[in-house]
């Protein structure tokens, strides 16, 4: 299935001569030069310290960073590590099955890629290299509206389970057009991000002046003249959005995106059982529980956090996923537990992808399934169905009832 190597060893190096001449005309940019060097990783967190050391300061910034304190972002990891296990022992665990089916698709494990916008700064393969690893590895793959390659592309690189994320414009007939581009393309669903009326305040973006670098472009949007960002006293993606991005859009939209498509709209953004039952009532044919990976409203809950109360809002009605913090198999086993029906990795994936291109996104999806997979021996389950609530403990979960002490 993956031809990725048995163990990642990272070339650090300047993977492409021209992207990285590119990149080191950048205003404000701290390109770095490094000297070949060799490093084993063993898990996905490792990528981030070797995307830091290869990308160029603005570029890696735009891509760690959250908003203001950053509380939120820390919490999305921290909040997993409070939850921990009740295993199972001496079950026949020799068999592990680890697929599942997603809006209809037959997928190899419950782990798929979430969008991150701007692949093309990472790596020259951007996107492609990002499709192509989603599709050996027999998850699918959500597109970025502000993807570096288009739905066209995307599609061109092969057979794929791809869904499409969406922002909404102001002028709806670009979102209309963009919407059957896709569509045609062979999207399968999209996934309408609704926590973006106005970009969060990312305060390494405003000092860096953030801006698409000038050799790539917002491919979805390039026809459309409206692909390129312009630089701004502030961050260019800020103000970008501030003028193209409807700050109107409410409950009626989702309504209306509906009749442009037949594509089911999965509702990413969603963090509350209020919003879980207005977003069923609109036709939500599912609901990301992600806070957008800690970049738009600090101090939001940890999407971990927030799992289950949207899980018993939806009482089974769409299933629902998960975003935001996911680095480990363990990590993965644990939103199942609280009622995920799958879950979406984002920065893992573009710092994987400044690291190694194609292989290094390969590598994150079989490390994190080889762990999920220990995980699940280890935790007696031999199926995703296994896995229950009772398989976990967290912080908010009553105190056992405990025998009385022997006086
Ligand atoms: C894009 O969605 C971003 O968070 O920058």
């Amino acid at each position: 299935m993956c031809e990725t190597k048995d163990r990642a060893h990272v070339h650090v190096h300047t993977y492409n001569i021209h992207f990285h001449q590119d990149l080191m005309t950048l205003p404000n940019s701290l390109a770095k030069r490094k000297s070949a060097r060799t490093m084993e990783v063993t898990n996905v967190s490792e990528y981030q310290a070797i995307a830091k050391e290869k990308l160029p300061k603005m570029v890696y910034d735009y891509y760690a960073s959250g908003a203001e304190d950053q509380w939120t972002l820390e919490e999305n990891r921290n909040a997993f590590t409070r939850i921990l296990f009740r295993p199972r022992i001496l079950i026949d665990v020799s068999k592990i099955d680890m697929t599942t089916t997603i809006m209809g698709f037959k997928l190899s494990m419950p782990i798929m890629i979430a969008p991150t916008a701007m692949q093309k700064m990472a790596h020259p393969d951007g996107e492609y290299a990002t499709a192509r690893a989603a599709s050996a590895a027999g998850t699918i793959m959500t597109l970025s509206s502000w993807a570096t390659s288009s739905v066209e592309e995307v599609a061109s690189t092969g057979p794929g389970i791809r869904f499409f994320q969406l922002y909404v414009y102001k002028d709806r007939n670009v979102v209309a057009q963009l919407v059957r581009r896709a569509e045609r393309a062979g999207f399968k669903a999209i996934a309408l991000t609704v926590d973006t009326p106005r970009l969060g305040r990312r305060e390494a973006d405003i000092k860096n002046r953030f801006t698409l670098p000038p050799f790539l472009t917002l491919k979805n949007f390039e026809g459309l003249d409206l692909g390129k960002m312009d630089e701004a006293n502030d961050s260019g993606l800020a103000s970008y959005v501030a003028g193209q991005i409807d700050r109107t859009l409410s409950w009626k939209d989702v309504k209306w995106l509906q009749t442009i498509t037949t594509m089911p709209i999965l509702v990413k953004g969603v963090i509350t059982a209020e919003d879980t039952r207005l977003a069923i009532q609109a036709g939500a044919a599912g609901i990301i529980v992600s806070n957008h990976g800690a970049r738009q409203l600090d101090y939001v809950p940890a999407t971990i956090m927030a799992l289950e109360e949207v899980v018993k809002a939806a009482q089974g009605r769409v299933p629902v996923f998960l975003d935001g913090g996911v680095r480990r198999g363990t990590d993965v086993f644990k939103a199942l537990a609280l009622g995920a029906s799958g879950i979406f990795i984002g920065r893992p994936v573009v710092f994987s992808l400044a690291a190694e291109g194609e292989a290094g996104v390969r590598n994150v999806l079989k490390m994190l399934r080889e762990e999920f997979e220990l995980t699940m021996a280890l935790s007696g389950c031999t199926s995703l169905k296994e896995i229950t609530r009772d398989h976990i403990v967290t912080p908010w979960d009553a105190p056992k009832a405990r025998p009385a002490p022997r006086l």
